[in-house]
């Protein structure tokens, strides 16, 4: 029936995951899909993917209801589904700005030709503008004759670390659609949500994928505008923590992603930006982005200006330093390493010759696959014994916390850098601190 359709969601990493859990949780009956056996099996155990605060236990809930299963079969999945969810991720491609919609074609490639019965397919994975049109077409072209397919396009906005909050409760829901069944069909699987409140924008398909990448690319915007004030700030000795609380004051402006210091990482803003830029560029309107290479410009900067600080409060000798780095994830409450700006500094330090010792709440796993280069240590203080300076690189609620005179009794040398701008500094140098900040006197 229109009014509870069963949900297939395809993809199972970080954002289908999460969409098929929270879609259980709500009163669906839902199918989770993946090609990757293993990822399948541990999700049907009850194990999550990912670091997501609350997704553990919903997920439990989930699988004893009955009402939430995971499969591999494609066959399977378009028996089952009356709107399927493809959730598969859009890495950047190597050697190359542009978006790597590989998977997106695959999902709908594997599933077209088995669906028996009308379907709604929605897509909300992060493509280039016109992705979605193009898959219309592949999907009609595989389909069975005479099976009435239809693609409709609902990008998703969901924070790593607030997954679950963000899509119970989203700020809004883009309906991008061809026709009314699409959006019906869209409101049914969404109704739960709906009734909770969030907003729906009806759409065309490609104002939908945009409405994903022109989101991400203000957020970027707004942060690497806040940081270019700190450069500016450097050079004139103002102070950029003072000029942004003022500047959050005005509500047309907003505190929100103004917050100054090491500057964005993550699976999704870098590569957003960039494949955005790609995409805008190959339309022949690669002028209306070409601001978006200065943000992401501005934003590596932040990373090469923190090691110089590093440099600049050890005298310049960075060789056979003992470094503090605290902080691995791109941001706090997630384990995620992609792109994270912390491990970035953290690597260029140990190429410059720095002894590294690299500790993170809940990322040190990842860090330690990823660059078993580094040292690693199990707590904040444990990594600062001996250390000639600390270089506070994510901002976990833990670093803040941490006494100053406390850390002062482990260290050789009581020096910070705080690339968050989360610590009181005039706490910390009235502990004898030498405290430096990005954009700060
Ligand atoms: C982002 C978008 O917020 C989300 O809507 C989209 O769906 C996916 O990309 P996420 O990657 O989880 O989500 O990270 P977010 O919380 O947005 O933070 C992005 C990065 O910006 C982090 O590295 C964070 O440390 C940094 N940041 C954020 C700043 O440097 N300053 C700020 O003021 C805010």
């Amino acid at each position: 029936p229109i009014d509870s359709p069963r949900l297939t969601v395809i993809g199972t990493g970080y954002l289908g995951a999460t969409h098929a859990i929270c879609m259980a949780a709500l009163g669906y009956e839902v199918l989770g899909v993946d090609v990757d056996e293993e990822k399948i099996a541990k999700l049907q155990s009850g194990e999550t993917p990912i670091f997501e605060p609350g997704l553990p236990e919903l997920l439990t809930k989930a699988l004893d209801s009955g009402r939430l299963r995971f499969t591999t079969s494609y066959t399977e999945a378009a028996r089952f589904g009356d709107v399927h969810f493809i959730c598969v991720g859009t890495p950047q491609q190597a050697g190359s700005d542009a978006a790597d919609v590989s998977y997106v074609d695959a999902a709908v490639r594997s599933l077209a030709p088995h669906l028996d019965r009308r379907a709604l397919v929605v897509g909300r994975s992060t493509v280039p503008v016109g992705t979605a049109e193009r898959l219309t077409g592949l999907l009609r072209e595989l389909a069975p004759a005479g099976t009435d397919v239809e693609l409709a396009w609902n990008p998703e906005f969901l924070r790593e670390g607030f997954a679950v909050d963000d899509t119970l409760h989203p700020d809004r829901l883009v309906f991008g659609v061809a026709s009314d069944w699409a959006e019906e069909r869209l409101r049914a699987a969404f109704r739960p949500v709906l009734e909770y409140g969030a907003p729906v924008v009806r759409t065309d398909l490609a104002t939908a994928e945009l409405v994903k990448v022109a989101a991400n690319s203000f957020l970027a915007t707004k942060i690497s505008y806040i940081n270019a004030m700190a450069e500016v700030c450097e050079a004139v000795g103002a102070d950029v923590k003072d000029l942004a609380d003022a500047l959050a004051l005005d509500d047309r402006i907003g505190g929100r992603f103004l917050k100054p210091g090491l500057g964005f990482g993550g699976g999704c803003l870098p590569k957003d930006i960039r494949a955005f830029a790609h995409r805008a560029e190959e339309m022949g309107v690669g002028q209306a982005t070409s601001f978006l290479r200065e943000v992401d410009k501005i934003n590596q900067r932040r990373r090469a200006r923190t090691v110089d600080l590093v440099g600049e409060l050890l005298g310049g000798r960075i060789a056979g330093a003992r470094v503090a780095a605290w902080g691995a994830a791109f941001k706090p409450n997630s384990d995620d390493i992609r792109d994270a700006p912390a491990l970035e500094v953290a690597r260029t330090l140990h190429g410059l010759g720095a002894d590294v010792r690299v500790y993170d709440p809940a990322a040190l796993g990842n860090a330690r696959r990823a660059f078993p280069e580094l040292s690693y240590g199990e707590s904040a203080l444990d990594v600062a014994r001996g250390a000639d300076v600390v270089v506070l690189l994510t901002e976990w609620t833990e670093f803040r916390e941490v006494d100053p005179d406390a850390l002062g009794a482990v260290v050789d040398h009581r020096r910070i850098v705080d690339g968050r701008h989360v610590l009181n500094a005039g706490r910390w140098r009235a502990a004898g601190w030498e405290y430096r900040a990005l954009g700060r006197p």
